[in-house]
């Protein structure tokens, strides 16, 4: 006897299951395991569905600095991102003295959108899609809803956004 069977035979002593056996434990432990993770997505989707019924408008209130007055001359854009996400956003000084912050991406293709200085628009090169600088509100083109808009709060030492309080 070689030294390989002897290998063999040692594993069936140490498991002593048979083959037919083993077949029926491996189907009752499948149906155990999709029991089991059944279980756990309808616990998961019972959770979001009482979060979301619990707490309908959650947003957050975290204000975020984005610069001074000052780094913005009128009619002039900031581009910034928010600490924690990838999500480029644009800060607009408008020739009327207001700041406004969107999304940078465009709401069509996500191409990214600049503020065309003088107009009052936000304008999307890629299909010629415009927004109202004022309230990204789509005023042509193929982009099928306004701009996302953060509010925009100015303090004592600058400009800070945050996502808008709703109702
Ligand atoms: S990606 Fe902006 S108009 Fe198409």
């Amino acid at each position: 006897m070689s030294s390989h069977e002897n290998d063999n035979e040692s594993w069936k002593r140490d498991f002593p299951i048979k083959k037919q056996d083993a077949s029926l434990i491996s189907r009752r432990d499948f149906a155990k395991f999709l029991t089991f993770i059944s279980g756990g997505l309808m616990l998961g989707s019972g959770v979001i569905a009482a979060e979301a019924l619990l707490f309908p408008h959650k947003t957050s209130d975290a204000e975020h600095f984005v610069c001074k007055p000052e780094d913005i001359p009128v009619g002039g854009t900031r581009s910034f991102v928010i600490q924690g996400s990838s999500t480029p956003y644009l800060m607009i000084h408008l020739e009327n003295g207001s700041f406004h912050a969107y999304e940078q991406k465009c709401t069509h293709l996500s191409c990214a959108v600049f503020y065309a200085k003088g107009t009052g628009k936000i304008a999307c090169p890629c299909h010629e899609g415009f927004f109202n600088a004022e309230t990204g509100a789509v005023l042509a083109g193929p982009p099928p809803r306004a701009l996302p808009k953060l509010e925009v709060l100015t303090k004592a030492d600058g400009l800070y956004v945050r996502e808008f309080r709703k109702a």
